[in-house]
């Protein structure tokens, strides 16, 4: 008998809400009726990509796209693990860092196994879990961070993967060398141990782990890092996931070959370690994060600022209105109910110029609500 093809689809999957993303620009300047839009929703990099990327995307040869990528992104590792100090057969590359969660989720657990994260963190971890039928376990947050202890508690003999983000999106909150290498040592190789470092390019505490160090000690350590953030290459999609030997070639087991396109494979290659480009753009986030911090402090809001590109603030009413509102304005924002903080918005530290005319759209926001 012939079946509709919803019912094909598993039930658990049935019951999964479609992540919807934001329209393109041009619709949203339509629909609302500004001439500018401002992205502040996404933790990119306003500086772009650095100049030496641009100039490898500006002279890919025609002939590069008509044949397939290197389809484990050879030259790329070759040339980070280099700079590294580690073998190429360390990393493992991805089209973004979203797809290796996927391929590190699917190389260790099936049905019936669970993985363990936080409540209010980077909400890809807990998705992937479970649309690939994986019990995502979330621990809540103490002072805004990762809390060791309750994650340790919710470990049982099915626990696969522990999700650290450090530094955590949206709060900014950062495990230091002595909490890390203490829960790695809790956790004694019981289950693999991801620290996602997606931030961690701009981060100024000097008691941030250097992760690197650590993996000759925990061969179930794996680091993730991207290149949408501070290499501002977002569009391009390439992450990678640095690890011992033997991890790394069990996740090559599951990952998709061909995933990342060769644009994206020579622009991280001539973006990796640029100390300008990195320079430049921490001295902005930096400028802008103390500035839009006060500013918003001094309008009465509540401010969760640590290391990362992005702040949040709590407003006296809910995010979707402040969102709807600061469009209007030119301004998107990332609500945050979706990371179970309630009546907050994240937003991307950029340049300070746009923070100053940000701040006012969001004053005049909170005057139009009686809020100040
Ligand atoms: C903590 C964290 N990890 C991973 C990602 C995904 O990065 P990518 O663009 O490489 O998929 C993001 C993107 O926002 C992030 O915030």
């Amino acid at each position: 008998m012939k079946k509709h093809p919803s019912m094909l689809v598993p039930q658990f999957i049935r019951e999964i809400d479609p992540y919807i993303p934001s329209r393109p620009d041009h619709y949203l300047m339509e629909a609302y009726d500004i001439p500018v839009l401002h992205r502040l929703n996404n933790n990119e990099n306003p500086l772009g990509p650095p100049p030496a990327a641009l100039e490898a995307i500006r002279t890919l040869k025609p002939g590069e796209m008509a044949i397939y990528p290197s389809g484990d992104a050879f030259d790329l590792r070759c040339h980070m693990a280099e700079r590294l100090g580690i073998s190429p057969d360390q990393i493992l590359c991805g089209n973004g860092a979203n797809e290796i969660i996927q391929f590190v989720i699917s190389a260790y657990c099936e049905t019936g196994d669970n993985i363990i994260t936080a409540d209010k963190t980077f909400a890809v971890y807990e998705w992937v879990a479970e649309f690939s039928g994986v019990e995502a376990r979330l621990t809540p947050m103490k002072n805004h961070g990762f809390d060791p202890e309750a994650m340790l508690a919710f470990m049982d003999e099915r626990t696969k993967i522990f999700f650290i983000c450090n530094p955590n999106n949206p709060t900014g909150t950062f495990w230091d060398r002595e909490t890390l290498k203490n829960f790695l040592e809790a956790v004694d190789g019981r289950a693999m141990v991801v620290v996602d470092e997606a931030y961690c390019e701009f981060v100024d505490n000097v008691d941030f782990p250097d992760t690197l160090a650590l993996l000759s000690e925990h061969p179930n350590l794996l680091i993730f890092r991207t290149f949408s953030k501070m290499y501002g290459l977002a569009g391009l999609r390439i992450g990678y996931l640095i690890g011992q030997k033997d991890p790394v070639f069990d996740i090559c087991r599951t990952r998709i070959v061909y995933s990342i396109n060769s644009a994206a494979q020579q622009a991280a290659m001539a973006a990796f370690g640029d100390k300008e480009h990195i320079a430049k753009t921490r001295r902005m986030v930096w400028e802008s994060k103390y500035w839009l911090k006060s500013r918003l402090t001094a309008m009465g809001l509540t401010v969760i600022a640590g290391e990362g590109n992005y702040i949040i603030a709590r407003l006296p009413f809910n995010d979707q209105i402040a969102y709807r509102k600061l469009i209007r304005k030119g301004y998107m924002v990332r609500t945050m109910t979706g990371f179970r903080y309630p009546n907050h918005i994240r937003v991307t530290l950029r340049e300070k110029s746009l923070m100053e005319s940000f701040a006012a759209a969001l004053e005049e926001v909170l005057e139009e609500r009686g809020c100040l």
